[in-house]
């Protein structure tokens, strides 16, 4: 989906769709070696997906190797020696080829493959983070050891960086997963049952994550930027996040707050030290602090958080909010200076 000047939505679609050649596919390589790494299982970043990239090179080069040994065969007794062979050696062959040698092979890649099982069951220190999936989008619950309440924010995981932390996924309606490639394996997240997972980020750095499991219209626009930070950072940011929201600065703001309360965002929107006190969307405390927009969608620019207001469903198909097109250009602006100044 590309923005327009005017800051209107269109979506591209794929046209006469040419035949992928072998030429094509022998660039894949090349394409991949290309991508950034902010979502890719092949630049790991945390201790989990550091072993799952390891276990894809092997078995890959694994692959590679026995479809040469075993096409390499098959072109020499069809092309370069085609004398028959004696009934015996072709019954060795047999036995030895297919079922000893695959039974050894596949025996050690498995004994290789359960010796280097990721720790993502193992438990956390000290930090724990409740993830639910929302259609679409994530509410995430930061509770540090020994708290009683959650910090609560949305559709934004930060984590301390060299520390691992335990996640427990649920869901509020249908099957999302959870997924951050650089940092660990997926995992499913079922409305009425909890799964776990944990993560160690091995150093600071920003990643994207992504619902891996097709949850309906804006399943493919359900992502989520993920930030690790050096631990006191870290810390220093989650006491952040649990004071209330900050009062509005400027004028404009403080129009952009009445029209919050007029418009009623507060019904489905909490924005803490406010009257609004609404569960259904995301928690806007710190909103204009987060680095992304309606679920990894758009950026936090003023021009944004008008956008999203004004057009939700343009943007995200099919999403709970409704579109405030009716509001006027000056009234989204004071409202997106609200919004962004909830730093
Ligand atoms: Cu949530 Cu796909």
């Amino acid at each position: 989906m590309r923005r327009t000047t005017n800051g209107h939505y269109f979506t591209r679609f794929p046209g006469n769709q040419r035949k992928v050649g072998p030429g094509i596919v022998l660039l894949v390589p090349v394409i991949l070696a290309g991508c950034d790494g902010r979502q890719s299982v092949l630049s790991p970043s945390g201790a989990d997906a550091r072993v799952l990239g390891d276990l894809f090179w092997v078995m890959l080069i694994g692959a590679i190797v026995l479809w040469l040994l075993v096409n390499g065969l098959f072109f020499y007794v069809t092309r370069i020696n085609r004398a028959a062979m004696s009934r015996r050696f072709a019954n060795r062959l047999i036995v030895v080829g297919g079922v000893v040698f695959p039974t050894l092979v596949l025996g050690a890649l498995l004994t290789y493959g359960l010796s280097i099982m990721p720790d993502q069951r193992a438990p956390g220190e000290g930090l724990t983070l409740r993830v639910t999936g929302e259609q679409w989008w994530w509410r995430v619950e930061y509770w540090p050891e020994g708290a009683d309440a959650p910090i609560v924010a949305a559709n934004e995981i930060r984590l301390p960086a060299g520390q691992r932390s335990e996640i427990v996924l649920g869901s509020a309606r249908v099957i999302h997963s959870f997924w951050i490639p650089a940092l660990g394996g997926k995992m499913d997240m079922f409305p009425g049952r909890e799964t776990r997972m944990s993560l160690l980020p091995e150093t600071p750095g920003t990643w994207r994550g992504q619902c891996a499991e097709f949850c309906g219209a804006s399943h493919a626009l359900m992502a989520f930027e993920v930030v690790a930070m050096p631990s006191e950072d870290f810390s220093e940011w989650l006491e952040a996040q649990a004071t209330p929201a900050a009062s509005p600065t400027t004028g404009a703001g403080a129009r952009g707050a009445r029209i919050f309360a007029r418009e009623g965002c507060g019904a489905c929107h909490t924005v803490r030290g406010t009257s609004a006190r609404g569960a259904v969307g995301p928690d806007l405390t710190h909103v204009g602090g987060r680095l992304s927009l309606g679920a990894g969608t758009l950026d936090t620019t003023l021009a944004d958080f008008e956008t999203w207001v004004a057009h939700t469903g343009a943007v995200k198909p099919e999403v709970e909010m409704p579109g405030y097109d009716h509001l006027s250009a000056t009234e989204l602006s004071d409202l997106a200076q609200y919004l962004k100044g909830l730093e």
